[in-house]
């Protein structure tokens, strides 16, 4: 079942305007399986889908938006949604369901134990697979934001993870140079 839904996520990903946003779904489970390797059937599909909404030809854009906390919100609230239509074609039960939108919605922000695994590894997934690209994409001001924003959120244990990337050093590098 896993690997059906799996397959089909990352093919929608795929289709995203964005670079890597597959790689960042897997990486973000890779994640969340090393920060719990007991990780239950919601919370490692949550990982996969958490970022779904980018796959929209008109997904939501954050430059767009005045209030970026606004932005998360509907970014989140529309993967929520677009991810349990998919999943109901799986015939998943309705309360795993209901439990994998739940923690997509929080994903940005946490709020429970299961969500803040979620929250972290995709702060971390950040840093390990989407951050030099990032950096290219909207220049290290740009990056710089998204950093503080990333590395702010996240627990003591997610930073901790941070703090060893190469790809984390690599960005404090060109910050010293800059
Ligand atoms: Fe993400």
């Amino acid at each position: 079942m896993l690997e059906k839904i799996k397959y089909e996520i990352l093919r929608i990903l795929s289709n995203s305007d964005l670079d890597l946003e597959a790689e960042h779904a897997e990486n973000t489970l890779e994640w969340v399986l090393k920060i719990n390797p007991r990780a239950s059937l919601a919370l490692q599909i949550a990982a996969l889908g958490h970022d779904i909404e980018r796959s929209r030809q008109d997904r939501y854009r954050s430059e767009d938006f005045a209030d970026h906390s606004e932005y998360k919100r509907l970014h989140s609230e529309k993967g929520a949604e677009m991810l349990g239509e998919l999943l109901r074609e799986f015939k998943l039960e309705e309360d795993v369901i209901k439990e994998i939108q739940e923690l997509v919605r929080l994903h940005e922000v946490g709020g429970s134990e299961v969500a803040d695994v979620l929250r972290d590894a995709d702060s971390i997934s950040f840093f390990d697979n989407n951050l030099d690209f990032y950096i290219g994409y909207k220049g290290l001001e740009g990056a710089k934001k998204q950093v503080e924003y990333k590395f702010s959120r996240c627990s003591e244990r997610a930073k901790d993870y941070i703090k060893n990337l190469d790809s984390y050093k690599r960005f404090l590098g060109k910050m010293l140079l800059n």
